[in-house]
């Protein structure tokens, strides 16, 4: 594992918890791409969406990022949810494996990339503000 100095502004609300899993294998579910004028290589598959009824709405996805993707940073306005389920997904130029459970407080920004692709389950509980 890669660890390199972490980037993104941070919180004291902020967590992130190895649990004791390995890869998992996913079911033969549709991905679609996700915001491909903002994101690079970013694929989604939507579990639930409140933000049509709610702009303020929460919101939880498996979101696939393909060898060399890309999520230039953004801004948390609620707490954020990510479980890696497979590869290797890089959040403010730290990697997390598989079981990797991290939370992002509000206030807190990050930018993502992988290099050999990974799949992850996130959730948001109100939208991101983008940052770039
Ligand atoms: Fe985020």
């Amino acid at each position: 594992m890669t660890v390199a100095e972490n980037t993104g502004n941070q919180s004291p609300f902020d967590k992130v918890l190895k649990l004791g899993v390995g890869a998992v294998d996913l079911p033969d579910i549709e991905f679609q791409p996700y915001q491909p004028d903002l994101r690079r290589g970013v694929q989604i598959h939507v579990l639930f969406d409140n933000k049509p009824g709610d702009p303020k709405g929460s919101d939880a996805a498996l979101i696939r990022y393909e060898p060399g993707a890309f999520t230039p940073r953004h801004l948390h306005m609620g707490y954020e949810m990510v479980f890696v389920l497979q590869g290797e997904y890089v959040e403010n130029d730290i990697t997390y494996l598989p079981g990797s459970l991290i939370v992002r407080a509000p206030g807190t920004t990050h930018e993502m990339r992988s290099n050999p692709g990974c799949t992850i389950l996130a959730m948001r509980d109100i939208p991101v503000k983008q940052l770039t």
